[in-house]
């Protein structure tokens, strides 16, 4: 079996929360190796080994610190093992050239980059030195989505006519580490967090965005930055269909369950109407303790397992377990080209040669919020 040494570039609240409690169950079944995560603050390192819950589901397991650039790190890892990039969304381009330069699969946390062209200079750098660069867009491996994708592409529900999505995260947001990046010249609510369901309805129907309109407000951080924290999105599809996005970090932090979010989408097949809704945020379960609470069982939980202990479950689990071993399938085929050739075209895992529409969409919306959500225009979705 190949076992995967991984350098972590970040680790911040997407690595605590569900990529290195992945990566620590991996190790227990034997696919992940040593782990190394590099910052640039110590106390990010120390708060992420002292987190309680992932120390009671890993008694035994730690990872290697690394206080700095994470470029030396990368070039001591033997090639072709792992690199993980969960550093801000503007900074992903680098680490991910960096790591294929050094020979190195790489997950990526989404959206890969924010500009296509960088998207097509790192297809071309992986495919060139046949890696696999895995964009990891975890509502993927809800089994909502892959119901969702099959009853679609099989014709059950017609053709996509019109949808609305909506994702707000917790306002407590604008209180973390974000108010420091996630600024107007940086990023916005669209493309942190509207990316998802835009990648979420081609990977269902298959079809590619033509045309982007986001208007954005913007908003001051705790800090005195300000960020566009308010968007709302028009996304116009191939076949003519429409999708509303609305984004923002506002939903009230005393509400129940970490966010609010979901996807609504009508259907025609010429004779009768289809619908699809899921609400991603109350999966139906109602907790009082302390506090009342709505806790999603779907997305990353630890759950107490036969062998004793806990164990990660989830769709964020999956995602990441799917990853490895597609790098696994890739080092293990005896022609690897043709293996990332075949996870292209099975359209699971998001990759820079399958997913182009999503930088394309995120750059469209960039130039669009920018004028104040003029409609521009994606020339060739591929
Ligand atoms: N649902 C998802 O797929 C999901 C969820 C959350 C975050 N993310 C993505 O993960 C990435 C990181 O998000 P996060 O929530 O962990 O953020 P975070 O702010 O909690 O962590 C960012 C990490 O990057 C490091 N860092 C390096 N250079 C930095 C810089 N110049 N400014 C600020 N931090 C810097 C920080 O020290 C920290 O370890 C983002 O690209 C985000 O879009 C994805």
């Amino acid at each position: 079996m190949i076992r995967f040494d991984v350098v972590m570039a970040g680790g911040g609240m997407i690595v605590r929360d569900q990529i290195l409690p992945s990566l620590y169950q991996l190790r227990r079944l034997g696919l992940i190796g040593e782990i190394t995560v590099c910052a640039r603050h110590e106390e990010t390192l120390r708060a992420l080994s002292g987190d309680e819950q992932i120390r009671e589901a890993f008694p035994a397991q730690t990872f290697r610190q690394y206080v700095g650039a994470y470029d030396s790190m990368i070039a001591h890892l033997p090639k072709r093992n792992l690199v993980v990039v969960a550093l801000p969304d503007h900074l992903h381009f680098d680490a991910v050239m960096t790591a294929l330069k050094a020979d190195q699969h790489v997950l990526a946390v989404k959206p890969l980059v924010l500009y296509t062209a960088e998207a097509a200079e790192i297809e071309k750098e992986a495919s060139r030195r046949a890696l696999l660069v895995a964009v990891e867009y975890h509502k993927r491996f809800d089994d909502r989505s892959l119901m969702a994708r099959r009853k679609y592409r099989a014709g059950d529900f017609g053709e996509f006519k019109l949808g609305a999505a909506v994702l707000m995260e917790k306002w407590n947001y604008r209180h973390s580490n974000f108010q420091n990046w996630f600024t107007t010249d940086n990023s916005d609510a669209f493309t942190y967090i509207g990316c998802h369901y835009i990648d979420l309805v081609h990977f269902i129907t298959g079809l590619l965005p033509r045309s982007v309109s986001v208007y954005g407000i913007e908003d001051a951080l705790p800090n005195g930055n300000t960020g566009y924290l308010w968007t709302d999105a028009r996304v116009i599809w191939n076949n003519g269909a429409c999708l509303n996005v609305q984004n923002s970090l506002s939903f009230p932090d005393e509400a129940p369950g970490t966010n609010t979010q979901g996807l609504t989408m009508y259907f025609s097949n010429g004779e009768r109407g289809g619908y699809l809704r899921h609400d991603d945020q109350y999966r139906g379960v109602q907790y009082v303790t302390s506090t009342y609470s709505e806790p999603s069982p779907d997305y990353f939980q630890y759950v107490p397992a036969e062998s004793g202990g806990l164990v990660p479950v989830g769709y964020g689990y999956r995602s990441i377990e799917a990853i490895v071993r597609a790098c696994a399938r890739v080092e293990q085929a005896r022609d690897r080209a043709a293996a990332l050739r075949e996870i292209d075209a099975e359209g699971i895992l998001a990759t820079p040669a399958n997913s182009r529409y999503n930088e394309q969409v995120i750059e469209a919306g960039r130039r669009s919020i920018l004028s104040g959500g003029a409609i521009v225009r994606i020339e060739s979705a591929t």
